[in-house]
């Protein structure tokens, strides 16, 4: 039990816990606040059940954790709501590559929140991966080529597995600004200064190799991420509300859920220019400097 008076329950090995016991459509104190985030930092991905927050309330309690982003660079937010993207299943909104959000722009976000307002009956779940234990179970020789590494992440990427003819769709509106910006391979954590792999799915290349050698090392440290170690798998029900660190983490939504209706509103946290293990920052090499990002056109 925290100080505060929420229990942490466990959920994964290496990452995840539910809170039980916190309100988040009550106004929360700074101190439990701390503690969230506190818990946040420890086990990475946090599950609050059945909370069934409406968009209001879900921007006000990711804000508790710092500015908001808009809801994307380039694809438009939910009607009228210009900070939550709305992740609907039946429009195609299918995040089935591993992948940490926008990391394509200089900040990505410091942490996302997902709600879930409409859940299948079966599969729709959302992995999440601890990044920083994949850094740790490096074998000493890759962690040192990693801890020098830099990678290109770039939105002109198939984000989805495309599934019908909208893909093409989807995808122009995905690219219609493109962003590349090197970040390092291994990132510093701001806040507890851990070491994590910062790859996933935006990572296209590595400084100083081409295209086919990027693939090919770029799975192997991936194949660290995604380890069922690392992992855990977040069953939804209608009302949850997930946060993670996007400074840790990489998640994946399995497209497993044939036509049923999924559809999840996110809201994320702003994020502060990634550190390598050198002390140099991210810098960008296309694209505008998307700070908070410019709203999409819709
Ligand atoms: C996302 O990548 O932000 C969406 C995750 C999900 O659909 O579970």
């Amino acid at each position: 039990m925290s100080s505060t008076g929420f229990d942490v329950r466990r959920i994964g090995g290496r990452i995840g816990a539910e809170i039980l016991g916190v309100d988040l459509t009550q106004e929360l104190d700074p101190a439990l606040v701390t503690e969230i985030n506190a818990a946040l930092l420890e086990h990475k991905a946090l599950v609050f059940r059945d909370q069934h927050l409406d968009d209001d309330q879900q921007q006000r309690f990711a804000s508790l954790f710092g500015e908001l982003t808009t809801a994307h660079p380039t694809v438009p937010s939910a009607e009228g709501q210009p900070n939550v993207l709305s992740v609907d299943g039946e429009a195609g909104q299918r995040a089935n590559r591993w992948h940490t959000d926008v990391t394509f722009v200089r900040t990505p976000p410091k942490a996302s929140t997902l709600r879930s307002i409409v859940v299948p009956p079966y599969g729709g779940n959302t992995l999440i991966a601890n990044s920083q234990a994949a850094y740790e179970d490096l074998p000493e020789p890759l962690r040192e080529f990693a801890d020098r590494a830099w990678a290109i992440h770039t939105n002109d990427y198939d984000y989805a597995v495309p599934r019908d003819q909208r893909s093409a769709e989807r995808r122009a509106q995905f690219v219609s600004r493109k962003y590349r910006t090197a970040h390092p391979v291994v990132r510093v954590h701001p806040e507890t200064g851990a070491r994590g792999l910062f790859v996933g799915g935006f990572a296209r290349t590595l400084l100083g190799f081409d295209s086919e050698q990027s693939q090919e090392l770029l799975r192997v440290l991936q194949s660290y991420v995604t380890r069922p170690e690392n992992i855990v798998r977040i069953a939804w029900n209608p009302g949850d509300v997930v946060l993670f660190d996007n400074r840790a983490t990489q998640h994946y939504a399995p497209d497993d859920y044939g036509d049923l209706p999924r559809l999840l509103h996110r809201v994320t946290v702003a994020g502060d220019v990634p550190v390598g293990v050198d002390g140099r920052t991210s810098y960008v090499v296309e694209g505008d400097e998307a700070e908070h990002y410019t709203p999409a056109v819709a």
